[in-house]
């Protein structure tokens, strides 16, 4: 608590001594002439592909509500962002000039100058090229206006006041497009720009700060989001695919999961936020795009540890003879008895890092909550697994977590039931 009354202090002095900060210049960056109206034919198509790739739709959608008008609750540590309305009606981005909507993507405020909560990954969008934003601007201009909600956000103090965001600009946000690196491929670059920018998978892939702002380029710890954790992409350990080949990236990203374990992939299954990143976004992403991703994926920084021993923090006798009885009746039959898994039903648990990874969160919503791999054009029927919350106490799926992470050569920490509690209670995503 001390510690956030600090950076909070810290954050009014600054937004003081920076209030004359919120310069014209910082508007100006990368003005263009504007481009040319009608939009072609070809410019909207790129748009909309351009469009799918940010998963625009999926954050400015509210379940059942027109597409784009927004409206969709985002739940953080800082109180619920409400997304607003991005088609062209009035109350959304209707009366918009192109110019305008590439200051939103670009350097984060709107048309009338008020600036935007980071929870709209602009640290991200920046990167993205002018002719880019141009294209999405010309694409959302053709879909049907709908209105929307009003723009109401359901922040705690003080995080409610935007003049906030003067100062956590200042601390964390340089508007920039991306810039090539000459001494990499054209692929390496493509997939950087697609990565670093539209894709946004740093938004949820790093560890953020109190404040909510990505931590460092090269931080090795994933992060917490919508209460799943999304693990670090330059750890082996976690999400890494260092030691994967490119189709094998490819197939993860394009239908959701790795059914059979192949010479470079472990298997692998998306779920939760990343399982709706698949669904909504990848799955319709160009091949060739994702190849480029998968090349510069590839060449991250291997920031994580590799071997296993690493954890001395085992569960005791007790809990994992009942962990183990708990999983030869619930989970054996589709999971194996030595958690090879069944494939394609089921996957294994047996070397398996979205189990063996250090954070617990995600096999405790998995079991909890169930769930499935998101239905792709590669993958349209995927097999479900069943939800524990009514059948199991949270002792119980701690003991059976706890028995599978310490099983069949896997070795990371035991989970505790107050864990498990903890999720019980969110089970949106
Ligand atoms: C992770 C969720 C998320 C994603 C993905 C996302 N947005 Fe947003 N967007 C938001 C939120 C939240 C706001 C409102 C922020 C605020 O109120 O300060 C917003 C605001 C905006 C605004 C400002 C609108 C206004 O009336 O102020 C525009 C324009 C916008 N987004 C366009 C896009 C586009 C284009 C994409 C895809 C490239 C996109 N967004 C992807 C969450 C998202
Ligand atoms: C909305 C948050 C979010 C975004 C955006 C996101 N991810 Fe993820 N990602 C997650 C979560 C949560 C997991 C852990 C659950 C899982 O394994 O599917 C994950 C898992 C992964 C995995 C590991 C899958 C496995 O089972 O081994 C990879 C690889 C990955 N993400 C790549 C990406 C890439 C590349 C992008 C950008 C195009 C991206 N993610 C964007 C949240 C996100
Ligand atoms: C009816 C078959 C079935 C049963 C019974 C079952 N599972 Fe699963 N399990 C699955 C399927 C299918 C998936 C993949 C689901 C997905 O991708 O969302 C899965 C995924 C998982 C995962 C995540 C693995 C990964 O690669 O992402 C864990 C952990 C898990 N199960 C543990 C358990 C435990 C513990 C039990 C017993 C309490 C259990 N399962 C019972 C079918 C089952």
């Amino acid at each position: 608590m001390r510690t956030l009354l600090l950076a909070v202090a810290a954050i009014l002095l600054v937004t003081l001594l920076t209030l004359w900060r919120l310069t014209p210049a910082d508007r100006e960056i990368g003005e263009a002439p504007p481009p040319a109206y009608p939009p072609s034919a070809d410019s909207i198509e790129r748009g909309r592909q351009l469009v799918t790739l940010g998963d625009c739709r999926g954050c400015h959608t509210a379940r059942g509500g027109a597409p784009f008008a927004g409206g969709y609750a985002i739940p953080t540590p800082f109180g619920t962002f409400v997304t607003p309305n991005i088609t062209p009606d009035t109350t959304g981005i209707g009366s918009w000039s192109a110019t305008d909507f590439w200051h939103a993507l670009h350097s984060g405020y709107t048309k009338n100058g008020t600036l935007l909560y980071p929870t709209f990954p602009y640290t991200n969008f920046t990167k993205i090229s002018r002719r880019d934003a141009d294209a999405m601007y010309d694409y959302l201009r053709t879909i049907p206006p709908a209105a929307g909600p009003k723009r109401v956000q359901n922040l705690a103090f003080p995080y409610n006041h935007r003049l906030l965001l003067i100062a956590w600009r200042w601390l964390f946000f340089r508007p920039g497009v991306y810039e090539p690196d000459s001494t990499r491929s054209a692929d390496w670059n493509r997939g950087a720009y697609l990565v670093q920018g539209l894709g946004h998978c740093s938004a949820c892939h790093e560890a953020r700060n109190a404040l909510g702002a990505v931590q460092s380029k090269h931080n090795p710890a994933g992060g917490l989001v919508l209460n799943w954790y999304a693990p670090a992409l330059t750890s082996p350990r976690e999400a890494g695919l260092h030691e994967w080949r490119v189709p094998d990236i490819l197939t993860l990203l394009k239908t959701g999961q790795i059914a059979s374990a192949s010479a470079s992939a472990p298997h692998a299954t998306t779920m939760g936020p990343m399982g709706e990143v698949v669904y909504g976004s990848l799955q319709y992403t160009r091949d060739d795009d994702l190849r480029a991703m998968a090349v510069y994926l590839k060449s991250l920084p291997d920031t994580g540890p590799r071997s296993g021993g690493l954890f001395r923090f085992t569960a005791t006798a007790a809990t994992l003879s009942s962990g183990h009885e708990i999983y030869d009746k619930h989970c054996a039959q589709c999971h194996g008895d030595n958690g090879e898994g069944r494939s394609p039903a089921a996957p294994p648990l047996a070397g398996n890092r979205a189990v063996t990874m250090s954070s617990a969160v995600n096999p405790v919503r998995i079991v909890l909550f169930g769930g499935y791999a998101p239905g792709t054009g590669g993958n349209p029927r995927p097999f479900g697994m069943p939800p524990y919350l009514l059948a199991l106490g949270d002792e119980q799926i701690a003991a059976v977590l706890s028995f599978v992470r310490a099983s069949w050569g896997n070795d990371a920490p035991r989970v505790s039931g107050d864990e498990v509690a903890r999720n019980r209670g969110t089970p949106l995503f």
